[in-house]
């Protein structure tokens, strides 16, 4: 993924917060962000689509400026971030045992230079084949709960929609797809993109809920957010944009958008109440959800790939997955399928990781950066001493990069 290739050996430029460590000797203010847009065209720039890492464009002319003699050494920034973390573990009054982590007061996640956009994910090849099934151990009460609550709705809809996953008979061989499909072995094309097409209508529901509360309560308490909400915003329109494309390939009738109609009426009310009563609950319980769809995209992978789905085989991609994922212009569905998991289990692993963070005080570990899919793809989540090592880690390349970089003119 590019925002991980690129992020993982070079200094995240498009998420960039805790300019609170590095601002202080680099740039004049935290506020002084350029726009950099991230259009079609120039998220291009950003990576090449075989994921060779590139960094991002920038214009200098809207850069803050920047002073050679306000520059502390690499050093001296790795010391401060280094006292930092020393001073927050003293200060730290709700987890006295980490301080990167944790900040009472919020920190900025506008970033010294640049500015940020929704992220598009672009991955490299091996990146789309590195994920794997994975499933979080439900280890609390809530979590049980959340985890029951997943399968009892996959089991529901599953039921409702005819989605099949028993294994094939022994003479599938002489029998033709049709009478696979017919004998319920199958999905059909149609019916795999009703699925799809409903699930995204749900999926899109989350990231936004949680975004708009967890805006509405920084403008309600005047305190910043600690990097939540762009990471929960970016969900939500990477899952309308999985919406946008299916519906390329399939418009519903007005029954069916009458259920989604339905649906994410009762979906957006009882999520709503719930983020505001336990938000933890509810990151464990779309983690869960996004369990659920690198699952059920890996079985679509899977059928595609035996040649159970011919109607996809060689449809092209549309133009609006090749344009959002970068996708080369011969893209096929399977491409776009092989993008959509990537993406499904980035939600698994942030929102896993999120829930094991302390809501209230710590900081969004992947504000500035996300590791790429070879981690997301094989680890479930991070823990929480795993966060704050991977948030130091990103301060630390952060200041790094930033003395690296010549000074705008
Ligand atoms: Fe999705
Ligand atoms: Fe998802």
């Amino acid at each position: 993924m590019l925002r991980a290739t690129v992020l993982s050996s070079h200094l995240p430029l498009k998420r960039v917060p805790l300019g609170v460590l590095c601002v202080r000797g680099v740039a004049t203010s935290s506020t002084g962000a350029s726009r950099q847009r991230s259009t079609a065209s120039e998220g291009r720039a950003l990576g090449s689509n075989d994921g060779s890492p590139s960094l991002p464009t920038r214009e200098p002319a809207n850069e803050p400026a920047v002073s050679d003699k306000s520059q502390p050494s690499s050093a001296a920034l790795s010391s401060q971030v280094s006292h930092e973390h020393e001073e927050h573990r003293v200060l730290g009054n709700r987890h006295t045992t980490s301080s990167v982590l944790t900040r009472e007061s919020a920190v900025s996640t506008l970033p010294p230079k640049g500015d940020w956009v929704m992220f598009h994910p672009v991955y490299t090849p091996e990146e789309l084949k590195s994920v794997e099934v994975l499933h979080q151990k439900a280890d609390t009460p809530q979590d049980m709960i959340g985890y029951g609550l997943v399968k009892f709705f996959r089991w529901g809809y599953d039921l409702v929609t005819g989605y099949k996953h028993k294994p094939l008979p022994k003479d599938a061989d002489k029998m033709t797809i049709q009478e696979l499909r017919k004998a319920g072995y199958l999905l059909s094309d149609t019916d795999w993109l009703n699925r799809i097409v409903f699930l995204e209508t749900i999926a899109g529901v989350p990231g936004m809920v949680a975004g708009a509360l967890r805006h509405l309560k920084s403008i309600r308490l005047l305190k910043r957010d600690n990097g939540w909400i762009h990471t929960c915003l970016e969900e939500a329109e990477n899952e309308r944009m999985h919406l946008m494309t299916f519906m390329k390939l399939r418009q519903p009738g007005l029954f069916f958008r009458g259920v989604i109609l339905g649906a994410q009426g009762v979906f957006y009310n009882l999520f709503f109440l719930m983020y505001l009563i336990s938000p933890k609950s509810c990151h464990r319980f779309v983690g869960y959800l996004e369990e659920e769809a690198v699952f059920t995209y890996t079985h679509c992978i899977e059928e595609l790939e035996a040649g159970r789905i011919p109607e996809w085989e060689n449809k092209p991609a549309p133009e609006i997955a090749i344009d959002y994922w970068r996708l080369p212009a011969d893209a096929k569905m399977i491409d776009v399928i092989y993008a959509v998991r990537s993406d499904e289990t980035t939600h698994r692993f942030v929102n896993h990781s999120l829930a094991n963070l302390d809501h209230h005080t710590d900081v969004n570990p992947f504000a500035m950066r996300e590791p790429d899919m070879h981690v997301k793809g094989k680890k479930i989540a991070f823990e929480r001493h795993e966060a704050e090592e991977y948030l130091l880690e990103s301060q630390k390349l952060l200041c790094q990069k930033s003395l690296e970089e010549p000074n705008p003119k």
